[in-house]
């Protein structure tokens, strides 16, 4: 069984995570989508609330895992007997950070390979900081973020 980690902040999940995830899940029996949980990071959802987003938009792939992880990727790869890291890449502007990190990784656990999914055209300019600035300031993100997260952020503003 080929087991793949597309892991990644997802603060909050975008309709490019959603698209990588989609098609990531048809190239592996099992894909976990791996929530990096680090507290030197000060995300705008808790953990909590990442993997709740993510759950509600992949609840109809049954494939695919949500999971937190802190710590070394590598090391939440080996404990979920997993051997690939998916990625996505939507610019050349991503191409140097992604290498490094798959260099890195691959030092430090040789069995693992990282692939790149290359982002749906549509999704090219779309990052989870974009949004976050854009929903700060009120703007509708509806364009860049599944229904469900659409709805989930809507909710909690009010509670
Ligand atoms: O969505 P992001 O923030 O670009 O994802 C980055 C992520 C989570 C893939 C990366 O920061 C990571 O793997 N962090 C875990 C720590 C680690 O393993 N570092 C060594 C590899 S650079």
């Amino acid at each position: 069984m080929k087991i793949g980690v597309y892991p990644g902040s997802f603060d909050p999940v975008t309709l490019g995570h959603l698209d990588i995830i989609t098609r990531g899940a048809k190239i592996v029996d099992k894909l976990i989508v791996g929530v990096l949980n680090n507290n030197s990071k000060t995300p705008m959802f808790t953990v909590e609330q990442r993997i709740e987003m993510l759950e509600k938009v992949t609840a109809h792939l049954p494939n695919v895992e949500i999971a937190p992880f802190a710590g070394l990727l590598v090391d939440f790869m080996k404990k979920n007997n997993a051997t690939l890291v998916i990625r996505g890449l939507r610019a050349v502007s991503d191409f140097e950070y992604e290498l490094q990190l798959a260099q890195t990784n691959k030092s430090l656990d040789k069995d693992i390979e990282t692939i790149f999914l290359v982002t749906n055209v549509k999704y090219s300019f779309v990052s989870s900081t974009l949004v976050k600035e854009i929903s700060h300031y009120k703007g509708d993100i509806s364009q860049f973020v599944p229904p469900e997260v659409l709805e989930y952020i809507e909710k909690i503003k009010i509670e």
